[in-house]
């Protein structure tokens, strides 16, 4: 669930951020894991969601890019083992029955290499069971947020790509290519609440999208993100509560035998 140069906050994703892995939930379902089977959690965050598959397995690894949400996983789920490893370059010696991941596969924009990585690591048989940003995703706050950054003066940063968030073809294409076999495809809007009800949007920048801030003075960066908060509220505000406009991207492929 990492960006290349995000450090993660394990603090503030489980406090405020919560909602990735209470989401996530209905994904585990969806892979119902077997007491015989072995399975990958990639892009595993601070590791509730590989406790919740380890429930139910045989046995589960869960890496992560980001060291800090490592050692948090560690430390809430000593039982359990993780690693610190990149979805686009990873290798075990013992080959998966599945692989899982929530809210990760948008963080790498290699996806290429993050399928073969995927394929190369599971049994014949084995599967796959993802979930992750798609097309048009936060697309409402992306687009605020580049438009404010622009007209104050930072367009270096207003052009910052950071997020693969391909069409539902364009994956499952990518899948098939490498030998996949696509039994579920699903592009779906979900609209998402957050948790604060005064700084919805602001605290979504400060987890996630920190970067566009780079090389920005601190006293610009609390404006631009108060003015992109305002700009958006009556698309993101319901009700007074606050939302996040995902599109999610849920997949289930096999490795043919
Ligand atoms: C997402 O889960 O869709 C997401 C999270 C952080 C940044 C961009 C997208």
């Amino acid at each position: 669930m990492s960006a290349s140069n995000t450090t993660w906050n394990p603090e503030l994703y489980t406090e405020k951020h919560a909602f990735v892995y209470n989401y996530g939930e209905s994904l585990v379902e969806l892979l119902a894991p077997k007491p015989h089977e072995t399975i990958l959690d990639l892009g595993c965050g601070s590791g509730q969601l590989t406790a919740l598959i380890n429930e139910s397995a045989n046995a589960v690894i869960g890496i992560d890019k980001s060291p800090e949400m490592i050692a948090h996983a560690k430390d809430a789920f000593p039982h359990i083992c993780f690693e610190v490893a990149t979805a686009e370059d990873f290798s075990f010696s013992e080959k998966f029955d599945s692989i899982f991941s929530n809210a990760t596969l948008h963080w790498v924009k290699d996806y290429k290499s993050v399928i073969k990585c995927m394929f190369n690591n599971l049994n014949p048989g084995g599967k796959l069971v993802l979930e992750f940003g798609g097309k048009g995703n936060v697309q409402t706050i992306v687009n605020q947020l580049k438009t404010s950054l622009r007209e104050h003066g930072f367009l270096q940063q207003s052009e910052l790509n950071l997020w693969y968030f391909p069409s539902i073809g364009e994956y499952t294409s990518a899948l098939e290519s490498e030998g996949f076999r696509v039994v579920l495809a699903e592009h779906y809007d979900r609209p998402t609440e957050l948790a604060d009800e005064n700084s919805g949007i602001k605290d979504w920048i400060n987890m996630f999208a920190k970067s566009f801030f780079e090389g920005i003075p601190e006293k610009m960066v609390e404006e631009i993100k108060t003015e992109v908060q305002e700009k958006i509220k009556d698309k993101c505000l319901i009700n007074g509560k606050w939302y996040a406009d995902y599109k999610r991207i849920r997949v289930v492929a096999l490795k043919e035998d």
